[in-house]
């Protein structure tokens, strides 16, 4: 099926401008109502910046599938980011067998979105191919998984991952990505037949959204967007403090998090988590990436 939702995409984008958030969130349930879950139906396109715009993690998905053609589409979709040299180092492997789900659920801290999505895409780094590229040349290599092609295959699952998740979200599915792929890398091997050279970095669920989010703010621009060259210090920590106050008042709304701390603490905590996942290093090694 080709992806009819990227031309009329297109044509939409060609006739609208940007709305109000009010406007887009009035938008997004519209469409959550109204929803046919076939691309060629679906009356309600909105431009890429909206849909980028509009994007929360989803964590609670209704029990309704996703159709062979729609995942076909969306991954057809993914698969045109752009890929350094067109090397395209990646593999995406979709689970959608309850009992299958399952067992990578175990793997990945038993997180109930796994559960519940409709697939459960996995994202690998992928150099197997292009291994079995230099076989049928007959050429040798000792150092294939050097850090620059570790890093090479890690950024082409990086866009070809975002690309998918926002085809998703622009067909209102709900999406939330899984690093937590990256906690038992050995089982994770096991379970999908993962030969050398190719590296789990992150899942991703996809489902019917059975849950509506007010978008997280992020940083303030001005704390990723430097221009001309690195800012200083002093305007950085600037930017985080204002950020604290920010996602605290957010917290706040959202009625979330009552001991509420600093988003700067909370990033205390996500580096203490990130030290301890440890396997992922010694399994990229093994199976022959960044041996130097
Ligand atoms: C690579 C990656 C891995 C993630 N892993 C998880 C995860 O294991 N569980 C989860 O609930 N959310 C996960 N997330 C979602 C983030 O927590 C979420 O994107 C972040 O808090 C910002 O919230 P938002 O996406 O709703 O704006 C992951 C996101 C990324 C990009």
């Amino acid at each position: 099926m080709r992806p009819t939702v990227i031309a009329s995409e297109a044509r939409y984008l060609a006739g609208n401008t940007l709305q109000p958030a009010s406007q887009r969130h009035a938008n997004r349930l519209n469409r959550h109502e109204s929803r046919s879950h076939t691309m060629t139906d679906n009356n309600h396109h909105r431009s890429t910046i909206e849909v980028m715009e509009s994007h929360v993690t989803v964590r609670r998905f209704t029990d309704e599938p996703i159709t062979h053609d729609l995942l076909e589409t969306l991954i057809q979709a993914g698969t045109r980011a752009s890929t350094s040299s067109n090397m395209q180092g990646y593999t995406i492997i979709s689970v959608t067998v309850p009992e299958h789900k399952k067992r990578l659920a175990a793997l990945c801290a038993d997180q109930q979105q796994i559960h519940e999505s409709a697939a459960f895409l996995l994202f690998c780094a992928d150099l197997h191919r292009l291994e079995l590229c230099a076989q049928k040349h007959d050429v040798a290599y000792d150092d294939l998984g050097n850090t620059e092609s570790f890093i090479t295959a890690i950024v082409d699952v990086a866009l070809v991952m975002e690309n998918v998740a926002v085809a998703a979200e622009s067909v209102g599915l709900g999406m939330c990505m899984i690093g937590s792929l990256r906690n038992f890398p050995f089982d994770v091997r096991e379970v999908l037949g993962l030969p050398r050279y190719v590296v789990p970095v992150s899942g991703v669920c996809l489902g019917w959204p059975a849950e509506e989010h007010d978008s997280k703010p992020r940083l303030p621009l001005d704390a990723v967007w430097h221009r001309e060259r690195y800012r200083d210090d002093e305007d950085l920590k600037r930017s985080i403090d204002a950020y604290d106050g920010i996602m605290a008042a957010f917290n706040d709304s959202q009625g979330r998090h009552p001991d509420n701390p600093r988003w700067s603490k909370v990033m205390c905590d996500v580096l203490d988590k990130m030290a301890q996942r440890t396997e992922i290093g010694r399994f990229a090694q093994e199976q022959g990436f960044n041996s130097q």
